[in-house]
């Protein structure tokens, strides 16, 4: 399977299920700040860092943004965009195959323009070094012509600026991460951030909900902002099908357990790659490659879209000897936890 197909399969998997879906959260997306919820220190330091560029006349700093999917990289990369006040060109790692389609990107730039570059970490290594010079000085070097003929050309650039974002910081090489003068990491939402996204979409939805609903959908989440405006679609259609269209609690608690969603917002992935380490690997120590075989998941999947929240909520640990489940994971799928010497010494 190539790159692009896996991840096509990891955002399916998890995320976006059909295209009707997509352009629901997109007509969703926050179209100002205040209708973005929570991530308050980054929305803080992002407002000072698109003040003093205003101030300055500048282009703003490249910014890199990261954390697991559905965060709201997107949402908030147009944000900074409208704040500028600046034009935003959407790109993706992986689209830009060649230094030359980067080139004609770049030198249709106008000053204080955006480029906003989704997987940054998929850009090929030619690209890349080809992004290194255009970020720091706003120029291009393109080489011309091949062997001893050969000569470089250096092209300049109007002042522009570079958002990127990326689900797997790891990957990104440290030279073109420096590049980047501010970074942001997304975190988990909280319940109370997420109970304001499902409140406004509803509203936005026309959609009557109780606060119950609101809450439990919030709950059941997974701290992910995406996730919630999925599971209020799905309990929308489930009222209108199933009740008169009002979102109440009955109607919530059934379609999220139609859904296989369980208290804490894990769903049949999570449980079956944690089952998979208690049941076939008696709670780890047990290394990546051996749960991705034995659930036939991709590497990729699981760290980037299982792992994160199991981490966050206690329920796995990593450690130099591999992933190990923790008891509170044992309670919650009502597996008897063996103390293990060995183990709780990882931990
Ligand atoms: N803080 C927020 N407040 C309100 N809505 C949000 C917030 N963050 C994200 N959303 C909504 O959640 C959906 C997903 O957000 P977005 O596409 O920006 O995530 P992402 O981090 O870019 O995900 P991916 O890594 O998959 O590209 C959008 O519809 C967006 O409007
Ligand atoms: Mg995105």
């Amino acid at each position: 399977m190539t790159d692009k197909l896996v991840k096509t399969k990891i955002k399916k998997e998890k995320e976006v299920e059909n295209p009707e879906e997509e352009i629901l959260f997109t007509s969703l997306r926050s179209k100002s700040w205040v209708e973005f919820y929570g991530q308050k220190q980054i929305k803080e330091s992002l407002r000072i860092t698109i003040e003093a560029a205003k101030k300055r006349k500048e282009a703003i700093e490249h910014i890199l943004l990261y954390g697991p999917p559905g965060l709201g990289k997107t949402t908030l990369s147009y944000l900074i965009a409208k704040g500028m006040g600046s034009n935003i060109r959407v790109t993706s790692g992986p689209a830009i195959e060649r230094a030359g389609d980067l080139a004609s990107i770049l030198t249709n730039l106008e000053k204080g323009d955006i480029l906003f570059i989704d997987e940054i970490h998929r850009l090929n290594k030619v690209v890349e070094e080809t992004l290194y010079p255009a970020m720091e000085e706003y120029a291009l070097d393109m080489i011309l012509g091949k062997g001893p003929s050969a000569r470089t050309l250096r092209l300049e650039l109007a002042p522009f600026t570079i958002i990127g974002a990326t689900t797997r910081i790891g990957l990104l090489s440290a030279p073109l991460r420096d590049r980047f003068g501010v970074v942001h990491r997304l975190s988990f939402y909280n319940p109370k951030d997420l109970e304001g996204i499902v409140a406004s979409a509803a509203k936005k939805l026309n959609v009557p909900i109780d606060e119950e609903s609101i809450k439990e959908i919030a709950k059941r989440a997974r701290g992910t902002p995406r996730i919630a405006l999925k599971l209020l679609k799905r309990t929308r259609d489930f009222a209108q099908v199933e009740g008169k269209g009002k979102i109440t609690k009955e109607i919530t608690k059934e379609a999220l357990d139609m859904l296989e969603v369980d208290i804490l917002g894990l769903d049949g992935v999570d449980r079956r790659f944690i089952k998979a380490i208690i049941e076939k690997h008696s709670g780890g120590p047990v290394g990546i490659e051996t749960i991705a075989a034995s659930i036939s998941e991709d590497i990729g999947t699981i760290e980037e879209v299982i792992e994160p929240f199991l981490l966050q909520i206690g329920f796995l640990k990593r450690t130099n000897r591999g992933r190990v489940v923790t008891k509170i994971a044992y309670d919650h799928f009502g597996k008897k936890f063996k103390e293990d010497k060995k183990q709780q010494k990882l931990l």
